[in-house]
């Protein structure tokens, strides 16, 4: 049974750490839509059942974001960026959800509670308690990956120029019932680009924003969708640990993004991305983390329609 009160308790120290921002979300509150084609490499197909991973082109929605849930955050902060793909076929659709680090803080929602809540700034200061923020981490050495991915990769050069992870493990199910466990990433046609601080910070609070309408005007870009394939001993519930570089990259598909689009969430309508929400051929694994992420999408999502 879901801790209900664990997620209203998350948005709230989101909103308290963030500030409660009217129909934004409560994390990645800051992002740009894109529309698109997803199209399934016939590896992929040997894998799984899963419709949108067959071949046919599927029709692609995707968000790119800023993590913090300040709609006004600057491009240039060292945070994470975010990249949301609904995929929408004939009789369903699924989401993938990565961003730009390899791992994630935690190994549990209550511990990403915890951490959540110690970076919120004391209202004296404008600053956390960094006594206390540093005492969790030296307690939580699982946590450095992502903090150092983080911290210490200089600011993007576009949206459409770094890799973007999901830090969790899904099973590929093919019609005689064989798993394979996989992660997906998605990684940048143009490359990996990054920019030193002063040079982003320069380009203006929206520039990977700006620059994305840009490269959108100007032509498509592209991502190819690439699964990590588990060694035997990776762990499949623990977002925190990155498998092995040596494990082999299938190469699963083609994403080209054609067109910048209005935020398609108005009138009362909206688009919640869940990575728990998968299609006959996909299944979730056990990650703590993972199963906490669509009832804390939940809590956001009924606040951002003024709900709750
Ligand atoms: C317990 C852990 C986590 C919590 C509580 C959490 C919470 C949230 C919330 C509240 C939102 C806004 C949802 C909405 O209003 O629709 C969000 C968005 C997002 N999260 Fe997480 N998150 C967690 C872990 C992760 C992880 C591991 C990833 C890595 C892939 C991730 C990637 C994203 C992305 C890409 C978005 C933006 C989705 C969009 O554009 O709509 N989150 N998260």
């Amino acid at each position: 049974m879901p801790d209900d009160d664990l997620h209203e308790r998350i948005i709230d120290a989101a909103n308290a750490t963030y500030g409660s921002h009217g129909g934004r979300r409560a994390l990645h509150a800051k992002g740009s839509w894109a529309r698109g084609t997803f199209t399934a490499a016939p590896e992929a197909a040997r894998l799984t059942c899963a419709a949108h991973l067959r071949g046919e082109p599927v029709e692609a929605l995707v968000r790119f974001s800023n993590a913090s849930g300040d709609p006004e955050a600057h491009d240039a902060d060292r945070d994470g960026r975010g990249m949301a793909v609904k995929l929408r076929f004939d009789g369903g659709e699924t989401d993938i959800l990565a961003t730009t680090s390899p791992a994630f803080l935690t190994r549990t929602p209550e511990e990403f509670l915890e951490l959540i809540s110690l970076r919120r700034p004391d209202p004296a200061t404008g600053q956390p308690d960094l006594e206390k923020l540093g005492a969790f981490l030296a307690g939580h050495p699982e946590s450095q990956t992502a903090v150092q991915a983080v911290i210490m990769s200089e600011p993007l050069a576009s949206f459409a120029t770094a890799t973007y992870f999901s830090p969790h493990a899904f099973a590929l199910v093919d019609a005689e019932g064989t798993r394979t466990w996989v992660r997906y990433r998605w990684h940048p046609e143009a490359g990996e680009r990054r920019k030193p601080d002063d040079e982003a910070r320069d380009r203006g609070r929206d520039y990977l924003h700006d620059d994305l309408g840009d490269r959108l005007l100007a032509g498509t870009i592209g991502f190819e969708l690439r699964l990590q394939l588990a060694g035997a001993d990776d762990p499949l519930d623990d977002p925190t640990a990155v498998w092995p570089d040596e494990r082999e990259l299938l190469r699963a598909g083609r994403l080209e993004l054609t067109e910048l689009i209005d935020d398609p969430e108005r009138d009362g309508h909206i688009d919640v991305f869940d990575p728990a929400r998968i299609v006959d051929g996909i299944e979730l694994s056990d990650d703590p983390i993972l199963r906490a992420r669509p009832h804390a999408y939940s809590v956001s999502a009924y606040r951002r329609l003024g709900r709750a």
